[in-house]
């Protein structure tokens, strides 16, 4: 049985590509171009707000980005860029390890902030970044860009609606037969990543399905995380290697439910899979495309639910922007964030001990 439902309204009221228009304008700073692209993209949908400059130790790189969207001005140092009270938010768009530092000077510079995933590279600095937003009273987003691609809205709304009944299991994972982002760089060395594929793509998954499922806290993680590929290849063509190429983790949390996440960026499996697979009471649901499993009178009902076409990473900054406008939270809060790398934290622990990791 197919089943074709309309999308009534989003659940972060965001609408599907239409421009935000504002009475204030809003500048904002941009550091590091690489995703950074995507953001500016995102803003560029909005009415009202300036792209004002744009942060890349590599000066070349953000004069071609300021040139591209009509930023004024381009800065190497993100301390410098700072100091322009102009600029009423940043987008952190650097590696990992620059997360904390630049989100904490944004937030000392009272502006508001959106942080590429991960929120750090460890909790620790999460947790740091969190205190400093509240310190300031700005508003400080997680750019977990899943949340707001037009199916993910979508079945939120419809778990909201009790379709699904209680979530009690959900696996889900990222798994690529090769795809290793920039071997010896970055994102290869732990100092600065704080992790290999678990960090980089485990991260997208864990996040979208425990927000799918409410945000219950974890409470207790099991996990195994192996390097069988990346070292060698870095020995051949260069470079650092020192994180894991592939990771899983069994997470339980305090509401009973348990999610099984997996992720690689080297594994020997037939072809990249992305995916998301949620149990519950009266209904599962998985995504590509997006289908609800349930039972109609006695019998087994496929539902295939028809969505808008969203651009997650450009929604997510329309967001941002309305958070900012409206003093609303966001969806994607930090504290969501902490509780994220919380687990991923404990993935890396269980599998140097070898033992299970209980969290707080
Ligand atoms: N949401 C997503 O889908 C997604 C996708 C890719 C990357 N990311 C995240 O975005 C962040 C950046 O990843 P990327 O793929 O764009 O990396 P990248 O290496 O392509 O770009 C990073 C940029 O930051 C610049 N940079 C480095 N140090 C800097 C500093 N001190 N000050 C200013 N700029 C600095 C680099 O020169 C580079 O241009 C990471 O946290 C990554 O996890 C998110």
């Amino acid at each position: 049985m197919l089943v074709v439902w309309g999308l009534r309204t989003l659940v972060c009221n965001v609408k599907s590509g239409k421009p935000i228009k504002g009475e204030v304008m809003i500048r904002v700073g941009i550091v590091g171009t690489g995703i950074g692209r995507l953001h500016a993209n995102g803003y560029k949908k909005c009415q009202d707000v300036e792209i004002k400059a744009f942060c890349d130790i590599d000066r070349e790189r953000a004069e071609r980005c300021a040139r591209e969207y009509g930023a004024k001005d381009v800065y190497t140092d993100y301390r410098e860029m700072m100091n322009d009270d102009e600029i009423d938010a940043v987008s952190v768009c650097t590696p990992n390890a620059l997360h904390a530092p630049v989100a904490i000077a944004a937030f000392e510079a009272g502006k508001h902030v959106i942080c590429e995933k991960p929120i750090a590279t460890n909790a620790e600095e999460g947790k740091a970044m969190v205190e400093a937003a509240k310190k300031a009273g700005k508003i400080f987003m997680m750019g977990f860009n899943n949340r707001f691609r037009g199916d993910t809205q979508l079945l939120k709304k419809c778990i909201e609606a009790g379709e699904l009944g209680e979530i009690y299991y959900a696996k889900t994972g990222w798994l690529r037969r090769r795809g290793i982002p920039g071997l010896g760089g970055w994102f290869t060395t732990k100092s600065l990543s704080g992790g290999g594929p678990l960090i980089d793509l485990g991260v997208h998954v864990l996040d979208l399905t425990l927000w799918l499922m409410g945000n219950p806290k974890p409470t207790y993680v099991l996990g195994s995380s192996y390097a069988m590929f990346g070292p060698q290849l870095a020995k051949e063509q260069g470079g650092t290697y020192d994180v894991e190429d592939l990771a899983c983790g069994l997470v339980k949390l305090e509401n009973g439910a348990t999610i099984f996440v997996e992720a690689s960026w080297q594994s020997h499996v037939e072809r990249e899979r992305i995916y998301t697979q949620l149990v519950g009471t009266k209904g599962g649901a998985e995504f590509d495309p997006l289908r609800i499993y349930t039972d109609v009178n006695g019998n087994h009902a496929d539902i295939q639910l028809q969505h808008p076409n969203l651009s997650g990473h450009e929604m997510e900054i329309v967001h941002f922007v309305e958070c900012i406008r409206e003093n609303k939270t966001p969806i994607a809060t930090g504290e969501h964030g902490v509780h994220i790398q919380l687990i991923l934290d404990a993935i890396y622990k269980s599998t140097e001990t070898g033992k299970g990791v209980e969290i707080a």
